[in-house]
């Protein structure tokens, strides 16, 4: 047996969803650029989902049934009165609320195909739902039903805020859906694809991806940028607030990643957009600072920015709590999550590595009174 720590480099399995070669990130084979700079979160949903774009008509029709299908059962809204709602972290509460949601789905255990494609839809439009009414409801203030003419990302920022984004705010946050809906076999799809491959529901599914894309190594990351631009507070800080980390061989969050060697290809767009949403709010000093700590961490490390470290100051700038923003990659991830899991469902296997063994050999048992 040979052990690879973390499955480095291990191909798990063959996919047609999104592909990552040679630093390049590719959705069923169009360049993220290309998309980023073009697409609507909803043509990216229909690609991960049928491994094409689609024609008006077909827009069309996936943009109605995701305004159709947002509306969520007031039961699981209910809920969230129950939890300890002002120290509960938003993404414990999206895990446990789409847990709920299944309970709710009386066809949730239906595993046909047509009725895995609609559960994709329900879960898709109602993820964002959730997200928005939590944020409003632990405030104490009541949801905002989605508007059926808004597109996905303006009825995200509309349901959160209670007022229509501007253009550029729409623009914002749909280029950042469209830049985390998907990527190939990241920590929370595996879990995703490892969870139905012993054929559980798609509720399951998304649910485990949620607990895994909680943590600050994966999706939590980005939060955990902001926390560090706070603490560090202005440019002239960040010197020895750099310094002091790698000093003390501390990890600097929105650095780093698994697969690319010479940069996210993602993080290009939303440095842009940090700079320019920053300017327009007048909080800059967050997009300058977010510079000097890529500069400094940079020049001492082969270490280049991704994709979390400069969507935090964008969503700061359009005015998100800062404890939204793994919740929001999670709205964004689940198109992904939702075509991995379809497609594992398509041609499955159960998913069962194998560990090798480290612990002591052949014990005989000895009765509690004689240990
Ligand atoms: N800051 C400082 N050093 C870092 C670092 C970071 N963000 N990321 C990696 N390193 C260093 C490690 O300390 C390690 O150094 P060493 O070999 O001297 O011990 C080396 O680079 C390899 O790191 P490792 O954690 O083993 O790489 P990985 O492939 O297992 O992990 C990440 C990839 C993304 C989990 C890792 O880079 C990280 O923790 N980044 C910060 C969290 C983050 O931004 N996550 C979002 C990912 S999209």
């Amino acid at each position: 047996m040979t052990v690879t720590k973390g499955l480095e480099g291990i191909v798990a399995t063959t996919s047609s969803i999104s592909s990552i070669i040679d630093d390049t990130l590719t959705y069923v084979g169009y360049d993220i650029d290309d998309l980023a700079e073009n697409a609507t979160f909803e043509e990216v949903i229909y690609l991960l989902w049928h491994r094409r774009l689609p024609n008006k008509e077909e827009l069309k029709e996936l943009t109605a049934q995701l305004a159709e299908n947002m509306d969520v059962p007031k039961e699981v809204l209910d809920h969230f009165k129950t939890f300890p709602i002002q120290s509960v972290h938003p993404m414990a509460a999206l895990r446990s609320a789409i847990s709920n949601l299944g309970l709710y789905d009386a066809e949730a255990d239906v595993m046909d195909k047509e009725a895995n494609y609609k559960k994709a839809i329900r879960l898709q439009a109602q993820i964002s739902t959730i997200v928005t009414a939590f944020a409003r409801i632990r405030k104490g203030l009541e949801p905002v039903s989605p508007k059926k003419d808004l597109s996905f990302a303006a009825n995200f920022l509309y349901m959160l805020s209670g007022k229509d984004p501007s253009a550029i705010e729409e623009e914002a946050f749909n280029k950042a859906l469209v830049l985390h809906a998907d990527h190939e076999l990241n920590a929370s799809t595996f879990t995703a694809r490892v969870c139905v491959a012993t054929l559980s529901d798609v509720y399951s599914g998304i649910t485990a991806a949620i607990g895994a894309l909680k943590g600050p190594l994966h999706g939590g990351a980005n939060e955990a940028v902001m926390k560090m631009l706070t603490e560090i507070g202005s440019v002239e800080n960040v010197e020895s607030y750099v310094k002091n980390k790698l000093d003390n061989k501390e990890k600097i969050m929105g650095f780093g990643h698994r697969v690319y060697r010479n940069g996210d290809p993602r993080a290009k767009h939303l440095r842009a957009m940090s700079e320019k949403l920053t300017k327009l709010t007048g909080q800059s000093q967050y997009y300058e600072m977010s510079v000097k700590i890529e500069e400094l961490v940079t020049s001492q490390k082969p270490l280049p920015p991704n994709v979390d470290f400069y969507s935090a100051s964008v969503y700061h700038s359009l005015g998100i709590d800062h404890d939204l923003f793994t919740p929001i990659f999670a709205v964004s991830r689940t198109s992904g999550w939702l075509a991995h899991i379809l497609e594992q469902y398509d041609n499955n296997r159960l998913i069962r590595p194998r560990a090798e063994y480290t612990g002591p050999g052949m014990q005989k048992y000895v009765p509690v009174d004689e240990r």
